[in-house]
C-alpha cells in the first residue's frame, strides 16, 4: 500500500511537470496558429506541431513544459501553402517551413500579434504578454485558470490603421493587419526610436513618446505590450505565481 502511493505520487509529480495550453478560435473563419521557441532554449518546445489549420470555433490543447522559455503563439491569416510553402503562404504570420514553422528559423513574418510566453521564470512566476512589437494581425487574449491578469488586445487595430501602417489587405481590400512604425519602415535604418536601434537602443533612450503611432496601439490595447520598452507602462508584461502551474488559453479575436 506505501509503495502504491509514492508510485501515484511520482506519477503525479511528473504530469504536474507541464501545462495545458488551449488555442481557441474564436474568429468566424479558419486561422493558421503556430508556436516558436527562440533556439537559444529549443530544450523546451512545447509537444505539438509548430504549426496547424484551425477552424473557426474549434479549440487545441497540447502540453507546453513547465520552464517553456522565450515562447510565442500568434496566427496566420488567408495561408495556402499548395505552392511554394514558406513566408508567403499567408497574407500575414507566414513562417520559414509552410504549414510547420521551421524550429530554428520560424518565428513569423510581421505584422503579427504575438502571446509571448516565459513559464517559470528564475523570480518564480510565469511571465507573459501579447505583443504588439512586429504589428497586429489578429486581436488575441490570453487568460488563465488561476485568477492572475488577463493580456490581451480585443480591439481589431486593421481598419483604423494609420494610413502609414495599414495592410496587408486582403482581395476584398480589408487590411488584415497594421505594422508597426519600425516595420513599416518609418525614420532612420539604423538609428530610429521607433525600433529602439543605434543611440535610442535603452529603456532611457528609447521612450514610448518617440515611438510613432505609440498611442494608436496602446490606447486600443492598454494591457498590450506595445514597443520594445514597454515595461515602464506598467500594463505590458504580466506575471503569474509558477508554483500554481496556471494553465494557459489563447483566444484569437476574443
Ligand atoms: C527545462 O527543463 C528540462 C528538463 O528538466 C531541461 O532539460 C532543460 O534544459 C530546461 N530548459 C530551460 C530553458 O531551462
Amino acid at each position: 500500500m506505501k509503495s502504491f502511493t509514492a508510485a501515484a505520487a511520482l506519477a503525479f509529480v511528473s504530469s504536474a511537470a507541464a501545462r495545458t495550453f488551449t488555442v481557441y478560435n474564436n474568429c468566424p473563419f479558419t486561422i493558421w496558429p503556430a508556436h516558436f521557441t527562440a533556439p537559444a532554449f529549443s530544450s523546451t518546445r512545447p509537444n505539438y506541431p509548430t504549426g496547424w489549420a484551425q477552424g473557426a470555433y474549434q479549440a487545441v490543447s497540447f502540453s507546453v513544459p513547465d520552464n517553456w522559455t522565450a515562447g510565442r503563439i500568434w496566427a496566420r491569416r488567408n495561408c495556402d501553402f499548395s505552392v511554394n510553402p514558406g513566408p508567403n503562404s499567408c497574407l500575414d504570420g507566414g513562417c520559414n517551413g509552410g504549414l510547420e514553422c521551421d524550429i530554428n528559423t520560424g518565428g513569423g513574418v510581421p505584422p503579427a500579434t504575438l502571446a509571448e510566453f516565459t513559464l517559470g521564470a528564475s523570480d518564480g512566476n510565469d511571465w507573459y504578454d501579447v505583443s504588439l512589437v512586429d504589428g497586429y494581425n489578429l486581436p488575441v487574449r490570453i487568460s488563465n485558470n488561476k485568477g492572475c491578469h488577463v493580456a490581451d488586445c480585443a480591439v481589431d487595430l486593421g481598419p483604423n490603421c494609420p494610413a502609414q501602417l495599414k495592410g496587408p489587405f486582403d482581395s476584398t481590400g480589408f487590411p488584415v493587419g497594421c505594422k508597426s512604425a519600425c516595420e513599416a519602415g518609418l525614420g532612420d535604418p539604423v538609428n530610429n526610436p521607433n525600433c529602439c536601434t543605434g543611440t535610442h537602443n535603452t529603456a532611457a533612450t528609447c521612450p514610448s513618446s518617440g515611438v510613432a503611432y505609440y498611442s494608436y496601439f496602446k490606447s486600443n490595447c492598454p494591457n498590450s505590450y506595445a514597443y520594445a520598452f514597454d515595461e515602464s507602462s506598467g500594463t505590458a508584461l504580466w506575471t503569474c505565481s509558477a508554483g500554481q502551474r496556471p494553465d494557459y488559453t489563447v483566444t484569437f479575436c476574443p
